[in-house]
Order: structure tokens, then sequence, then C-alpha cells
């Protein structure tokens, strides 16, 4: 049989913490088709006192117990006559080495084929072994553990997964978070509509590029938004990237939510800073704003959407049939009798891009529940493509055509909620 890819041993006072781990799932898998070499060896079987004592108190004083250097050489010195000629690292983990990170495991599994990881406990390990022995020390991050097993057990995770044949195909892992800099894109499964939240509408198209370019302006602005500091550490190297940083850049200014976003009914107090932020209002309405904004609060039927002291968006959704809605052309309405009219919904200038819409999506989805409807439905400017756009890809569908007394051309949209399994 030819020789496993990647050898790890594992020094360690704990060997059962780390077996089930290592040799389960898809390291396990690999381990049996040959493709890895996990092993875990008990450092107390080296020990050269009668006692089969590892540890010893600290020279100078002080708290607890130090790993004697004797059994941790010994024990690495079995592992490597063992394990034979072969590239290999010898590490300790340690929350005094280098942070561990995806580049890390990138050059552990390029560079070598056998990595001996020394797990200290107790106060840690005696310094002469360290010195004598170990070629890199890691650090999981910056914080104590009780032992080094489970930075033991991240580091072998993270560098056997790139180890080839491990995962089905190294698309599995390029690309993911880390990968060249980047956080991952948001994902998505089935159902195609969760709880009134439903997949981006380009992800269920077909349209491969604009898949990718989506993702890829996903994963920018996720880590800015998640990771500035490894935003600001990221260089672009392709054409398309520096395109869609532009595209980031032009929402510069914009708020981002440190908060969740609460639904509250819009009151009269509210009407001076609801007037300044439908700044594109009278054209997206077909009425003036003011005259919308009065009515729906008279009505009890306008809400807004706070970011802590901030209007960050409001709509208005009635519950009463809107008669102009008995005469759309070029198409018809779902059959439910009891629906929701959106009057409009908007998002303040600086929020936009926040992820408010999709909240306030989500209200309305509550608010149509709440008043004992399925569905809602909604005519918007028929020049309006970016509004259509939106509600197209947030489950709208588009039902037909209208025309209001002004003779303004409008499209009507509708959604469907799917009923709550009891
Ligand atoms: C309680 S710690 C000893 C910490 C040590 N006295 C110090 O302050 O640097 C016991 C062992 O846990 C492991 N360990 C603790 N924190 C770790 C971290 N952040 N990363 C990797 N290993 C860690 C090391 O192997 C260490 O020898």
């Amino acid at each position: 049989m030819e020789k496993p890819l990647m050898r790890i041993d594992i020094l360690t006072l704990f060997p059962e913490s780390v077996e089930g781990v290592l040799h389960g799932s898809i390291l396990g898998r690999a381990v049996k088709k040959g493709i890895l070499d996990i092993r875990c060896t008990q450092i107390r079987d080296y020990t050269d006192n009668r006692q089969n004592q590892v540890d010893d108190y600290p020279y100078g004083g002080g708290f607890g117990c130090v790993m004697m250097a004797q059994p941790l050489k010994a024990c690495l010195d079995a592992v490597i006559r063992d394990a034979g000629e072969r590239r290999r690292r010898v590490i300790y983990l340690s929350p005094q080495g280098q942070p561990f990170t995806q580049e890390t495991a990138k050059r552990l599994q390029r560079d070598y084929d056998h990595l001996a990881l020394v797990c200290g406990h107790y106060e840690g390990v005696d310094e002469r072994f360290i010195e004598a022995c170990v070629d890199e020390e890691i650090s999981l991050g910056d914080f104590v553990l009780t032992g080094g097993e489970i930075a033991a057990m991240a580091v072998a995770d993270a560098v056997c997964r790139m180890v080839p044949g491990v995962l089905s195909d190294p698309q599995c892992y390029i690309g993911e978070s880390h990968w060249d800099g980047l956080l991952e894109y948001p994902q998505y499964t089935r159902p195609e509509s969760w709880e009134g939240r439903p997949v981006p509408e380009v992800l269920v198209q077909g349209d491969h590029a604009r898949v990718e370019r989506w993702r890829r302006l996903k994963q920018l602005e996720r880590t800015r938004d998640k990771r500035p500091d490894l935003f600001a550490a990221f260089r672009p190297q392709t054409k398309e990237d520096r395109e869609l940083l532009k595209k980031l850049q032009n929402g510069h200014g914009q708020k981002r939510l440190t908060e969740p976003l609460s639904c509250r009914p819009a009151t009269e107090e509210d009407l001076p800073g609801l007037m300044k932020m439908t700044d594109r209002a009278a054209a997206s309405c077909g009425e003036p704003a003011e005259a919308l904004i009065r009515k729906a609060i008279a009505q009890r039927e306008g809400f807004l959407l706070m970011h802590g002291d901030e209007i960050a968006g409001c709509f208005a959704l009635e519950s009463q049939p809107e008669p102009l809605y008995e005469q759309i052309s070029d198409g018809k309405w779902s059959d439910l009798a009891a629906a929701c009219v959106l009057r409009f919904l908007w998002v303040s200038k600086e929020y936009r891009g926040s992820g408010t819409a999709g909240e306030m999506l989500r209200q309305i989805h509550t608010e149509t529940i709440r008043a004992g409807c399925r569905c809602v439905r909604t005519d918007i400017p028929a020049k309006n493509k970016a509004l259509q756009k939106f509600l197209r890809e947030n489950g709208f569908r588009y039902r037909g055509n209208l025309t209001l007394p002004d003779g303004a051309p409008r499209q009507c949209y509708e959604i469907v909620y799917k009923e709550k399994k009891a």
C-alpha cells in the first residue's frame, strides 16, 4: 500500500478526547481510504519514572505544574522513528504561538507530509523541550485553553481537508471563507421561500455568469461589513474585482445596521422625519408623498422601521381592497379574496443596501398575516425598473398592468404567502 499523503501525530495526555473527533466523518473516511494517517500517542507511556509522572512543580515557585521535557522528547522520538523519512514539522500548540490562519494551513499542507502536534497541559511544557525539539508554535487565538488538544484538532482538520482526495473536489475548499482573504458569499438551500424570506432571485434563474458576479460582490460586501480588518488588507487581483469594489465604494456613506430594526406604527410626530426621507416618493407612488403619508397615519396603516431613534424605512399596508385593482389588463390576480394593498415602501437613502428593505418585507409579511390575509398586492410605476426587479427578487410576481386616473401606467405585483402547516 502507498504511503498516506499526510500523516498527523498528536502527542497528548488525553488521546481518547481526540481519537473520536479525527476518526469520524470526512477525515475518518479519508483515513479508511489510506489518504490520511492520523494517530494519537499517549505521552505518559514514555516516562522514565515508575510513577509515570509527566509533570512537576515549576522552578522558582508559582501555581500548577509544568510538563517535563523527558517524556515529551521520548514520545516525539518514538513517533519520528515510526514515521520514518518524511517532510516533517514539529508543532507545539501554544497560546504564545502565531495565530492559526488559512494561510498557515495551506503552507503546512503544501510543504509537509508529516505533522507532529504536541499538546501541552497544566501550566504548559518545559521551555527546554520547545527550544530543542519544536519547529513552530501555533496558537488557536488570543485566549488560553486547558490543553492543546482542541487546537491540535483544529490544525489537523483544517490541513487535512485540503489533502487531495479528502474532499470530493478542490472546489469544495477553494473560494471558501479566508481562501483568498475574503469571507464566503451567503448560501441558501430549499425551500425557495422560508417564513417569508425568499432566496435571492439571481440564484434561481440559472444564469451562471450572473450568479458568479453576485457571489463575488457579496463576498466583498460581507467582508467589508463583518471583517473590516480583512477588507482593508484585501488587494484586488482581477479587473472584475476592481469593478465590483468601485461599485461598493459608490455606496460609501451608507449606514450599517448596528442593532436589529424594530417596527412600529407611524404617528403624526413622525411626519417631519418621514418627509425628509421621501426624496423619490412622489415619483414612485403616483400621489404626493405627504398626502399618502398623512392618509396612512390617519388610517393607522403606516409603519416605520426604526434603527435606534432613526427612521430607516417605512411602508403603508391597507387591508381594504383597492377598487382600481378590479381593472387590471394583460393578466390577473391570484384567486385569493383577502389581500392587503401595499401603498408604498421606502428605504431612507442612507439605509439603502443595509438590509432594511429585506427586513421591511418580513414585517410586511407579519402585518399581512396579522390582518388575516395571505397575499399582498401593489402597483408601481411601469418605468421603475429597479423597484420591479426588487419585488421580483423578493418573491413578488408580475400580474398585469393598470392605468391611474391621471393616465400614468403602472405594473401590478402580488406575493402569496404559503400557509403555515399546523
Ligand atoms: C493552560 S495552558 C498553559 C498556558 C501557559 N501557562 C501560558 O500562559 O502561556 C495549557 C496548554 O494548553 C494549550 N493551549 C492553551 N491555549 C492555547 C491556544 N490559544 N492555542 C493553542 N494551544 C493552547 C497549550 O498546549 C498549553 O501548553
